[in-house]
């Protein structure tokens, strides 16, 4: 299966750990690429719909225009986000309103992933994140193959919970 990492978060921190084991239990047989999109030169939508007219052509020149190309090849994309304001990061969020410029074939019937991390431990932390990508999988009939949650997190120097780092790579080994 070709999977797309989309990663969120633009430190290199608790979010890419979890990234981390979860590629690392991941069969051979998949495709593997992660961007971290914080680190990319990408902004947001400018609601222009010149895109209406062209279809998957973006105004903007920017790293978007390749990452366009590895969204509507994946067969799996998995969001990894720290939360941020009770959501996910802003930089993941303008890929997400980029993909506008698809058609929707491009962006139906993916498999999606999950990976959050936050500072807060409780667990309803994600809830707000949770629900749009719940309102994203319904309207683009994607299927969710599973959710983890890192949480406590909220320093460089804190460790995410072995049982949760255990969580992302018994989801990698079930693909
Ligand atoms: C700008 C900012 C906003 C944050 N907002 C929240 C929040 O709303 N809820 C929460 O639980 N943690 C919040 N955090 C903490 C991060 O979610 C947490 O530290 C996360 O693990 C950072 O991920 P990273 O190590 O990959 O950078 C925030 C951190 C930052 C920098």
């Amino acid at each position: 299966m070709k999977i797309l990492i989309l990663q969120g978060s633009p430190t290199n921190g608790h979010t890419k750990a979890l990234c981390a084991s979860f590629i690392e239990s991941l069969a051979d047989c998949h495709e593997v690429k992660q961007v971290d999109v914080a680190k990319k030169n990408i902004h947001g939508c400018l609601g222009c719909d010149m895109c209406k007219q062209t279809p998957n052509v973006c105004v903007q020149q920017d790293d978007m225009i390749g990452l366009l190309q590895k969204i509507s090849g994946a067969e799996c994309l998995v969001f990894a986000s720290p939360i941020y304001f009770a959501g996910i990061t802003s930089q993941l969020k303008a890929v997400l309103d980029r993909c506008h410029c698809l058609e929707k074939d491009r962006m139906q019937n993916k498999k999606t992933v999950l990976l959050f991390t936050s500072g807060s431990v409780d667990e309803t932390v994600i809830a707000p994140a949770l629900a749009m990508f719940d309102k994203l999988q319904e309207h683009f009939h994607w299927t969710m193959l599973g959710l983890v949650h890192g949480p406590g997190v909220h320093r460089a120097s804190d460790v995410l919970n072995v049982s949760v780092l255990a969580k992302a790579q018994a989801l990698g080994q079930s693909l």
